[in-house]
């Protein structure tokens, strides 16, 4: 695991951007894992300022999505489907048929858990997989639980995820409870993880990766075991380890 130091977002963003365009580079057949959230947004812009820059091609990418919220439809402003059309596939030259996301429709939670888990395994695992973390050191919506869980599951949301996202909803009554995640096995076999990190109220969820015993109640922990994981974060996301743990920052 690389701890990296990044000065402010959009240094954090550019880093994330960059590892991820040489992926593109070197791989234009690649696996992409995707997040969602805020932080990814400007790893998204400079990726599509790259597209249209620096011809940055991705008509032959393929990518597969972390999550999807239960029950929100592709055309419902916030769900991840239309989240990822709005900020990274309309601006690039994507083929749309090789972008995944698990079926928030999909009432069958069996399934789609099984549908998903075979399409990634079938595109042969993730290349390069960009994560964000949840407050409560979430990956994916892989919450704080007693286990690590491997495959693609259904989980009910904590109260501190609702709460965290309701800021996107109208009312926090409009936030899924329920949603769709890639499970550990998936993210853990990405050739390469890129976390990217932003402000203080990541600092206690990333000191816990980095910093605390590997735990399934600090999901994120289990990226201590990757072998190509870059944990990019900016100040004030780091201003729990700088405080306890300055050694990991040399
Ligand atoms: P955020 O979400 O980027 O909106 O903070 C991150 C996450 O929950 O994974």
């Amino acid at each position: 695991m690389k701890l990296i130091y990044a000065k402010d977002y959009d240094s954090m963003s550019a880093i994330a951007a960059t590892l991820i365009a040489n992926e593109v580079y070197t791989n234009p057949t690649c696996v992409l894992g995707l997040a969602t959230g805020s932080t990814p947004v400007g790893t998204y812009k400079e990726l599509i300022r790259m597209h249209k820059n620096n011809d940055l091609d991705f008509s032959k990418v393929n990518t597969v999505n972390l999550d999807e919220y239960k029950g929100l439809t592709k055309d419902n402003d916030q769900s991840y489907a239309y989240f990822m059309y709005e900020n990274l596939f309309k601006h690039v030259n994507i083929d749309m048929e090789k972008t995944n996301i698990p079926n928030g429709l999909n009432e069958d939670i069996e399934d789609e858990c099984n549908r998903y888990e075979a399409v990634i395994d079938s595109l042969g695992g993730v290349d390069i997989q960009l994560l964000g973390i949840g407050q409560n050191g979430h990956i994916g919506f892989n919450e704080p639980d007693k286990v690590f869980v491997s495959k693609t599951h259904a989980i009910e949301l904590t109260q501190n995820t609702i709460e965290a996202n309701a800021r996107f909803f109208n009312s926090i009554d409009e936030v899924p409870t329920v949603a769709y995640t890639m499970g550990n096995r998936q993210i853990m076999n990405a050739k390469t993880v890129v976390l990217v990190a932003n402000g203080a109220n990541k600092a206690q969820a990333i000191y816990d990766l980095v910093a605390g015993d590997a735990n399934p109640m600090s999901p994120a922990s289990i990226l201590q075991f990757h072998q190509n994981a870059y944990i990019i974060c900016d100040e004030a996301a780091l201003s729990l380890v700088a405080q306890k743990a300055p050694e990991l920052l040399k």
